[in-house]
């Protein structure tokens, strides 16, 4: 029988949404402090595949969520791009920063970025090998908007300041790092697919910065490019979008960009999104990431409120972010088993 993900993915409205949980190998497990401690850094567990593996699969083992999320990271393309990378506790990612043109044309070729991400591939196979039959494997990678915010500023901003300068200012350099991250994405999407990566996520994390025409051309279109080129290659290969803080912008985007499904951050509410996007097709989302911190009747409400608002439809259920470290496991079981004894 097919997995519950994939007929969500094709469109079928099922009795119980299939469930899984942005970030959910990460620092709210103990079992990941453990192999993360373990590996030593961050990077050095995204390079790992055995331990990689490994805390994708704990939160499988934990739970049992329909769907498996490679353990990486987004900003590993920059670094096989050439970028410097590292992690400051407490703070996040830092890289080496993209001002001119001469820092785009300093990058790796893209037939280069292979030699740095191979592990990942491998990761993926050990995955598609060891994960139980019912589980789908999502494989990932930044949107090329979202990747070049992190490589022009060197770091996560709140406004997303340099990256708007630089395509104000020197728009033929920011067209050509789009171009450039947009060609390394569809080659490592592309690997991670052959090595059995049944579903990708193109994870547009700050697409809520860019308004009106910008949308268009720096969240829309590159993502457009990307499945455009993927669905060529690998016929059938679904693909979950995630511009996040789309806001009207979710309006038409499955059509707009060819996914099959749109992930929805928690500033929609699901009644809207039920009556604006999920009629174009299958929606993901999108419950508060607080309500994992804070749990109780208000998280069993409002999963219901979600679940109920998008079962006329084809809907996977998930948070509308990332699951936060300060998170309580319980919360999570609390989540999983209001969605599995949803009666209308
Ligand atoms: O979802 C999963 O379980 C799969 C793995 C995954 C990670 N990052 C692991 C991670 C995925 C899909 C990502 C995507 C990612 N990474 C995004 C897009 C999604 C989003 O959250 O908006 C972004 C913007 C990044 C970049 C990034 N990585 C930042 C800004 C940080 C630091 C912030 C933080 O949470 O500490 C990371 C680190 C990171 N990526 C961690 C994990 C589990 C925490 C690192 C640790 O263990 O110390």
């Amino acid at each position: 029988m097919t997995k519950t993900i994939l007929r969500a993915l094709a469109g079928e409205t099922l009795p119980t949404p299939p469930i899984w949980m942005m970030r959910q190998a990460g620092r709210y497990l103990p079992e990941y402090r453990a192999t993360r401690a373990q590996a030593g850094d961050f990077l050095s567990l995204c390079y790992n595949p055995e331990l990689a593996a490994e805390v994708t699969l704990q939160p499988i083992r934990r739970y049992g969520f329909d769907a498996a999320i490679l353990f990486a990271d987004i900003l590993l393309v920059p670094q096989a791009l050439g970028a410097d990378l590292w992690f400051v506790t407490g703070e996040g990612p830092r890289l080496s920063t993209i001002t001119d043109q001469a820092g785009v044309d300093a990058l790796k070729p893209t037939d280069a970025i292979h030699d740095t991400l191979n592990p990942v591939y491998e990761t993926v196979r050990i995955l598609s090998r060891e994960l139980p039959p019912e589980t789908t494997l999502i494989g990932f990678a930044g949107a090329p908007w979202t990747v070049a915010t992190y490589m022009i500023a060197g770091r996560g901003t709140k406004d997303q300041g340099p990256a708007h300068a630089l395509r104000t200012g020197a728009l033929e350099v920011f067209d050509a790092l789009i171009d450039r991250i947009t060609d390394a994405t569809i080659e490592y999407l592309s690997m991670q697919i052959k090595a059995g990566a049944e579903v990708v996520k193109i994870f547009d994390s700050w697409a809520g910065s860019l308004k009106g025409d910008a949308f268009a051309k720096y969240a829309l279109a590159p993502t457009k490019r990307i499945i455009d080129a993927l669905k060529a290659r690998h016929p059938g290969i679904p693909v979950i979008a995630f511009p996040r803080e789309g806001g009207e912008n979710y309006i038409g985007f499955h059509k707009s960009s060819g996914a099959d499904c749109v992930a929805l951050d928690d500033s929609v509410t699901p009644e809207w999104a039920a009556a604006n996007v999920q009629t174009d097709g299958c929606v993901q989302g999108n419950l508060a990431s607080r309500h994992m911190v804070t749990g109780g009747q208000e998280l069993v409400d409002e999963t219901r409120k979600i679940v109920g608002a998008f079962k006329n439809g084809p809907h996977i259920f998930n948070l509308g972010h990332g699951i936060t470290p300060d998170a309580d496991p319980e919360n999570v079981a609390l989540m999983i088993e209001t969605v599995r004894n949803f009666k209308p």
